[in-house]
């Protein structure tokens, strides 16, 4: 089933009784769409794993529209995510906390700790507090594929393997929560995300460290699968601004006309390819615009049915080192440096 209509704020009770019966509901938040079943019930969370392709030892975010819920997951609440929570919740921050005994090992792949946030969309609000238990999603796509930030791009990926998607249109920032773990003595982003580590750590008032992409021993499990690619191959293109436009135009030239090579350039270079198949990533000034438009565009290169994707990099600051981190991956780490 598909909800389309408009009166999604009247629907979402019929939505809530799904989860609370053990079903599938994919939902929007304010950063990518969620495939939701309540934490509670391990049969429904298992569903989730099947529904995605995703790997047993991926932990899942829990979801609460009320900080009272955290009674419900977490042994201790510190004094960071005391005031972590204050400032950025509701919003696209996820923290991790050790976990209660009773949080089942199915939400976190066997570890002691549970990554939880409260999202600020109003329909996933709703939802929430509607449903009265707290809801594990991970974001609504098949593993490995860039996440939905549309209703049909869940619709694309999951249609018949879930109970109900709620569609609501595109998601503010276009890039899954940052991830913070409060674990060690120094604060650790193991994912960016549009709550940035300057807004962090003016909230802190210390430096907060940025985990390694190490596919060894990644401390957010979930970071060391290949994630967010399109099928063709792609490679991201990083340095200044006139050797990338370059290079990327040296190649242009170097292959056969016939081969659909699609770029992904800021608005500023548009201008700078002469080629049919140039893609706005929006300015360079301003990362939100490529967050927003990143996921869609991927999966967009894969509807032109293209060949070869060539992407600029984007300047590794604000919401910018959530887009390049984003970017790094979905190449799969094919990256020039250019200069
Ligand atoms: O914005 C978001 O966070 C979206 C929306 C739906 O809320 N959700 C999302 O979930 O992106 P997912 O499953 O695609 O990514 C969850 C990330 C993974 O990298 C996972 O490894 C990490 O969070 N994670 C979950 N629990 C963890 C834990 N206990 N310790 C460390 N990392 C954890
Ligand atoms: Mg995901």
């Amino acid at each position: 089933m598909i909800n389309l209509l408009p009166n999604q704020f009247e629907r979402l009770a019929c939505a809530a009784e799904i989860l609370r019966t053990g079903g599938l509901v994919a939902f929007p938040t304010e950063t990518v769409y969620g495939l939701g079943a309540i934490c509670t019930n391990e049969q429904a969370l298992l569903k989730i794993f099947a529904a995605k392709g995703r790997p047993g030892d991926n932990p899942l975010i829990v979801h609460i529209w009320h900080e009272t819920q955290l009674k419900e997951l977490v042994t201790e609440i510190n004094p960071k995510a005391a005031s972590l929570i204050s400032e950025f919740w509701p919003g696209p921050l996820t923290l991790i906390f050790p976990k209660l005994a009773q949080v089942s090992q199915v939400v976190t792949a066997g570890l002691e700790t549970v990554a939880v946030r409260m999202p600020r969309h109003p329909i996933a609000q709703e939802l929430l507090r509607l449903t009265g238990i707290p809801v594990a999603a991970p974001s609504a796509n098949l593993s490995g594929r860039p996440s939905p930030t549309r209703g049909s791009h869940v619709v694309d990926d999951l249609f018949g393997k879930v109970n109900l998607i709620i569609e609501a249109g595109y998601c503010e920032a276009g890039i899954e929560s940052t991830v913070l773990s409060l674990a060690s003595e120094q604060p650790v982003i193991l994912r960016p995300g549009s709550v940035t580590k300057e807004m962090i750590e003016a909230v802190l008032g210390e430096t907060v460290a940025l985990a390694e992409a190490d596919a060894e021993r990644p401390q957010a499990p979930g970071m060391k699968y290949q994630h967010y690619a399109p099928q063709a191959p792609a490679v991201l293109f990083e340095g200044s601004q006139a050797a990338v436009v370059k290079e990327i135009n040296r190649l242009l030239i170097k292959q056969a006309p016939s081969k659909k090579i699609v770029v992904m350039a800021s608005t500023e270079n548009l201008k700078a390819y002469h080629h049919e198949w140039v893609l706005d990533l929006g300015h360079q000034t301003i990362p939100e615009e490529a967050g927003v438009r990143l996921y869609d565009l991927l999966r967009f290169c894969d509807q032109l049915a293209a060949e070869q994707i060539y992407i600029e990099g984007v300047a590794a600051v604000g919401v910018g080192l959530a887009v390049a981190n984003r970017l790094r991956k979905a190449v799969g780490g094919n990256v020039v440096k250019v200069d």
